[in-house]
């Protein structure tokens, strides 16, 4: 069966080798067919992007996901990079740059902090959906879909049965992406996209 959706995963961990939870998350859907994973890191060790190959591997998926640990409540440098180069005006925005027009598009990360360390409390912390704003925006500016992120909480505390459900998870997760078998609006009431398969 032709996959429905074409799936492309930038994956942007700058201490890939020393991962726990993003290596396992990875090798959960990595055989998986119609998934495209890029490591960018190693793709690109001293940040000189090939813009073009970004932009033609944009448009030959239907979805494209931000895999990577959050660092400093964002993204790992590279990612910032990419954006700054990859979307550009005329591509990706701007009068004439519909390119990436009606794509999917949704992080995934891995955070040291728990649960509980995103849950609000007296304007002294923040949700995940409410940090991840600034990228939710860049996609809407870009006239994607934006879909609740995936996240892996606790990452330090969680044992190997744990990742690994975490990892099944994931793929779980990607499979109904890809097979389409809940709509783009069921989806998008969940605040992580984790529940759908709850
Ligand atoms: C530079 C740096 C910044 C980090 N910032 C955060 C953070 O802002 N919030 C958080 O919950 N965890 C933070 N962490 C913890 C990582 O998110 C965590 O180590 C990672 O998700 C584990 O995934 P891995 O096993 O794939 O490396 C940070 C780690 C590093 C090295």
């Amino acid at each position: 069966m032709v996959p429905k959706k074409r799936i492309l995963i930038l994956f942007f961990h700058p201490l890939a080798h020393k991962s726990r939870v993003n290596r396992v998350l990875i090798n959960s859907v990595k055989e998986m067919e119609g998934i495209t994973i890029k490591n960018m890191y190693d793709l690109y060790p001293d940040f000189h992007i090939d813009v073009k190959a970004e932009q033609r591997d944009l448009l030959n998926h239907d979805l494209i996901i931000w895999q990577h640990p959050f660092y400093w409540y964002s993204s790992p440098s590279l990612l910032k990079e990419w954006i700054d180069l990859v979307l550009v005006h005329g591509f990706a925005y701007g009068r004439e740059g519909k390119a990436l027009a009606g794509k999917q598009i949704m992080t995934a990360i891995t955070t040291g902090g728990r649960n509980e360390a995103y849950i609000p409390e007296d304007g002294k912390r923040y949700s995940v959906p409410q940090l991840l704003a600034p990228f939710e925006q860049t996609v809407h500016l870009c006239r994607m879909n934006y879909l609740p992120p995936f996240v892996v909480h606790g990452t330090h505390l969680l044992e190997e049965r744990d990742i690994l459900e975490a990892g099944s998870n994931y793929r779980k997760v990607i499979q109904m992406l890809r097979d389409e078998s809940l709509s783009e609006e069921e989806i998008r009431k969940e605040n992580y996209i984790n529940h759908i398969i709850l």
